[in-house]
């Protein structure tokens, strides 16, 4: 017999959605999520929709695997390139000039399986040869456990790693090494200044750390404007004085009430900081 997810169910799904991620999916995307469960109830040898929503209700440890599922984890090395020009060309040469001996502190808050982490730490490093006395601890955050893990494992392949290879070789060459067969690692003068931990975004950080750049990036979108002003709220307060937030291409602060204002595409200053960052570059 087929399992079919009906209309009352569906809905069901998207209340637990929202209430466990913050996201928010359109009434339209039966066809995604019924994709997305079906191996889940096929795998539990469930025998309906409505079987597996009490167990996701009831039980802690299958919301972990259900929030696995449910999250849209695309990412890849150096995604949209002008940002990391920006942080390479005019951000980090600011940056040190003002904070000469400070530590450089970054967090990557939707970070997915670690490649947006894993770019910035490669920049650092490679920026770290023309000022010796650079330091740098990159924190990466995201809501779904099993994006930590391959954080946390840090080999790369496919698709991930592609674009990285072929525009930026000599980067690629000098920080990425072949661990096995076609898998590559971060080097580990890079990987010992990162360090990444399960966060939701609608729940304050668990750690007193301030940061110099905030990269929130590509996971806006999922949220409804109130939901975004909610996040906005809890990260302004975890900006260093001159912090930066940066956002995905796909997204602006535009229509919504925050304490950002943009200095750069995509980039954005707290209102509450002095002026200093604003003329960077
Ligand atoms: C499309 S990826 C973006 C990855 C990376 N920032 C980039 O731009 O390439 C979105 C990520 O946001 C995470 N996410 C969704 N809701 C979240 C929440 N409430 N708290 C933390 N992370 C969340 C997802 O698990 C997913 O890994």
């Amino acid at each position: 017999m087929e399992v079919v997810l009906s209309e009352k169910c569906f809905g069901e799904y998207l209340n637990l959605i929202h209430e466990l991620t913050g996201i928010t999916i359109a009434k339209n995307r039966t066809s995604m999520i019924e994709g997305r469960l079906r191996k889940r109830v096929s795998t539990l040898k469930l025998s309906s929709y409505e079987d597996y929503l009490r167990l996701v209700k009831q039980d802690r440890s299958e919301q972990i695997s259900f929030i696995d599922l449910i999250t849209t984890n695309e990412t890849y090395f150096f995604r949209t390139p002008r940002i990391w020009d920006y942080l390479e060309t005019k951000f980090l040469p600011k940056w040190i000039a003002e904070h000469p001996k400070q530590v450089f502190t970054a967090w990557s808050a939707a970070a997915s399986s670690g490649e947006e982490a894993h770019s910035l730490g490669i920049l650092c490093q490679s920026f770290k040869d023309k000022h010796p006395n650079f330091l740098y601890q990159i924190v990466g955050t995201d809501i779904s456990a099993e994006m930590i893990g391959l954080c946390q494992s840090g080999a790369y392949s496919g698709r991930s790693i592609e674009s990285f290879r072929k525009t930026r070789t000599p980067l690629f060459d000098r920080f990425m090494r072949l661990s096995d067969s076609e898998e590559f690692r971060v080097s580990s003068e890079i990987k010992s200044r990162l360090r990444f931990l399960q966060h939701n975004l609608f729940r304050p950080l668990p750690t007193q750390d301030r940061f110099d750049l905030v990269l929130l990036r590509n996971v806006l979108i999922y949220f409804t404007a109130k939901d975004q002003e909610t996040v906005l709220s809890l990260v302004e307060p975890r900006l260093a004085e001159n912090g930066v937030l940066i956002i995905g291409e796909s997204e602006s602060l535009t229509h919504i009430r925050t304490q950002f204002k943009p200095i750069e595409p995509f980039v954005y200053n707290s209102k509450n900081a002095s002026s200093s960052m604003n003329k960077a570059g």
